[in-house]
């Protein structure tokens, strides 16, 4: 075979076969194939699509180019989250303690990567004497006894993903819905998902601002995970605003143990529900989507789901005390009150730029380089649709540093209050299931 006429073959809109797929995939993860024809086949993908096959195949052969996670230790079925991004969005925090408390088994690899806030491990490192480093016996031992532990990323997982995802950031072929969805689609099956649950947000703040096109993605998404014999299914959620109130670390566990509680923010809540009640249902622990809605309200209601955040805290070395007393999480020095300057209805907040916003303070990561603050962030006091008064305050800035000017004049800039009354956007724009 020569990579050559396979690049050609798909430039003339053919469908590439299994054979073929397999062997350009295993050729660049080697380095036989270059990155020059690489680039060219991604463009002439990014023209002429791929076929439900060749989706398929592509992901398969990216989950083998490198190792894969054998979670059969753990009993049950292992479903797997996964949400395109955005920002200030808890709700992996509250997913995980909240379907294991239902009995469904969350073997959590996560990572810590770039952005707006720390991802999962950061944020649970805001609980004092929290752990990911744990050797894999211990667990799966800790997701038998408890239904839920995380440990960090290790592995050389899907190797050629992370080349051609390079790649691609650098040829102007990232936009590619299929191979969007046989990136994220193969790193979750590596990582030993058994059943898959999506959550493709859509909107201003999202990586996907078109509902349209999250709509194909989550479409794309869900057929390969059929097509390979992993369950899947998808919600299509807003992200036209930060989700919750809360952007930050410390501040995001907070929100997550509120939450639990039964009183968190109500969009953060309803979300959960939905996304946990598919995990619930994909892991045969309810046998619809109202009864296994119903279980979740059910250990919500009971303490169940908070009393399961604790006992999987402590098995990590964590101070579970922080449920209850929340003074024991990471405090930033300042607090500081945005104004609002006017009396109205907020209209907008463009997510991106808060979350740039919490990044400025110290939230996230710049750089690979970059510590984190874990104690700042932010509170949205108002959300899209709520009434404000002139001098209300709009977001609680929690920082370490006292001159916060220009984050000030970031949140003014994307927080838009209009004379009209708004509506709150739709939270849930769709499911697919198939
Ligand atoms: N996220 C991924 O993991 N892969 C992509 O290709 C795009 C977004
Ligand atoms: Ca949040």
């Amino acid at each position: 075979m020569r990579m050559v006429d396979l690049i050609e073959k798909k430039r003339d809109g053919k469908e590439l076969t299994k054979e073929e797929i397999q062997f350009i995939i295993k050729g660049y993860t080697e380095g036989s194939i270059p990155d020059y024809q690489m680039s060219s086949l991604a463009m002439a993908i990014f023209f002429q699509g791929m076929t439900e096959n060749e989706r398929a195949e592509l992901t398969m052969a990216m989950v083998h180019s490198g190792d894969t996670i054998d979670l059969s230790a753990i009993e049950g079925i292992k479903v797997d989250k996964h949400s395109t991004g955005g920002v200030g969005d808890t709700t992996t925090l509250v997913l995980g303690p909240l379907v294991a408390a239902v009995g469904v088994p969350v073997a959590k690899m996560s990572g810590r990567g770039l952005g707006h806030t720390g991802g999962t491990i950061d944020k649970l490192e805001s609980v004092p004497g929290f752990h990911v480093e744990i050797d894999n016996d211990e667990f799966m031992k800790l997701v038998n006894e408890n239904k839920i532990a995380v440990i960090g990323q290790s592995g050389n997982l899907t190797p050629a993903d992370k080349k051609l995802y390079a790649l691609r950031d650098v040829t102007g072929t990232v936009n590619s819905i299929p191979l969007i969805a046989s990136s994220i689609m193969s790193k979750k099956i590596a990582a030993g998902a058994d059943a898959i649950v999506l959550d493709v947000k859509t909107g201003a703040g999202a990586f996907m601002k078109d509902l349209e096109d999250s709509k194909e993605l989550a479409k794309a998404m869900v057929s390969i995970g059929n097509a390979v014999g992993r369950n899947t299914m998808a919600v299509i959620s807003d992200m036209s605003q930060p989700l919750g109130r809360a952007i930050g670390n410390a501040l995001e566990v907070q929100e997550a143990i509120d939450t639990l509680r039964g009183e968190g923010p109500e969009d953060l809540q309803e979300l959960c529900l939905t996304l946990g009640s598919y995990m619930v249902y994909l892991a045969k622990q309810a046998t619809s989507l109202e009864e296994a809605r119903t279980k979740l309200e059910e250990v919500i209601r009971s303490g169940k789901a908070l009393e399961t955040f604790k006992t999987f805290l402590a098995a990590q070395g964590g101070d579970a005390s922080v449920v209850d007393n929340p003074n024991a999480l990471p405090q930033a020095k300042y607090k500081f009150e945005l104004e609002a300057k006017e009396d109205g209805f907020v209209s907008e907040i463009v997510a991106d730029a808060v979350g740039t916003a919490a990044m400025w303070l110290g939230a996230g990561r710049a750089t690979k380089e970059s510590e984190i603050d874990l104690a700042v962030g932010l509170m949205l006091n108002k959300k899209i649709g709520d009434e404000v008064k002139k001098g209300e305050s709009l977001v609680t800035i929690y920082s370490n540093q006292e001159d916060v000017e220009q984050v000030k004049q970031k949140l003014y800039d994307s927080i838009t209050i209009s004379k009209d009354k708004v509506e709150a956007p739709t939270l849930i724009y769709a499911t697919i299931t198939e």
